[in-house]
């Protein structure tokens, strides 16, 4: 990996269908784009992960994780494959909707397959829900600290404005978000996108 250049991955948390996460992580991911031209080839690159694509089994690994140095030993030919994707970046942001009080098992499933992988890289929780996941927020980025990533301190929770607007997410429907100015809700948010964007930028480096 070129150590000049931040490459950071952003994991869609959700893997339902339908589901709400990919246009949410579009939202911030707009967002996070027009703080910054891009033209720069010094600018981190941002890659979308969509755990629906990676459809992990559930964890079958026969060793733990952190017991695991080199990822040619892992059982599994999904599980290579994952750990050099993950290996790949050098932060993370999680986008990922509050299921009954916590995460989705599908991102905490991901995250037990690897260790070392995941060990010192600084990661940022985008959550969302009727009142923005808060519960689902400090969870998981207590279970980021078990694997040794450094989180950011600064908080995103992106609240929907209406029962509507839960019903439109819950169906998958177009929630008419985007991530520039003109969009109509979630503004403050935006702005907490991009304070904790930064700090996420700053852990890097
Ligand atoms: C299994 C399940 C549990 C949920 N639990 C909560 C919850 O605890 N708090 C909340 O605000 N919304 C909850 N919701 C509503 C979700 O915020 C909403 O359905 C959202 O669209 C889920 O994200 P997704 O569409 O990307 O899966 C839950 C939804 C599901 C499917």
């Amino acid at each position: 990996m070129d150590p000049k250049v931040s490459k950071v991955a952003l994991i869609i948390s959700s893997t339902r269908s339908p589901r709400a996460c990919p246009q949410i992580a579009n939202f911030v991911i707009d967002t996070i784009q027009s703080t910054s031209p891009g033209a720069d080839e010094a600018a981190p690159s941002l890659k979308v992960i969509d755990l629906e694509q990676w459809n992990l089994p559930m964890f079958n690994e026969s060793n733990i994780p952190s017991q695991v140095t080199d990822h040619t030993k892992y059982d599994h030919a999904h599980t290579i494959s994952w750990s050099l994707e993950v290996q790949a970046h050098n932060a993370f942001i999680f986008v990922v909707p509050q299921y009954n009080w916590g995460y989705p098992a599908v991102v905490k499933n991901a995250i037990d397959y690897l260790y070392h992988e995941w060990k010192g890289k600084p990661a940022m929780v985008v959550s969302y829900g009727s009142h923005g996941g808060g519960k689902c927020n400090v969870q998981l980025k207590e279970v980021l600290r078990g694997v040794r990533m450094r989180p950011t301190t600064k908080t995103v929770e992106l609240a929907f404005p209406s029962r509507e607007f839960l019903v439109r997410a819950s169906q998958g429907m177009d929630l008419e978000i985007d991530g520039t100015s003109e969009s109509r809700v979630w503004s403050k948010e935006r702005e907490d996108i991009i304070a904790n964007y930064a700090e996420l930028l700053e852990l890097i480096s």
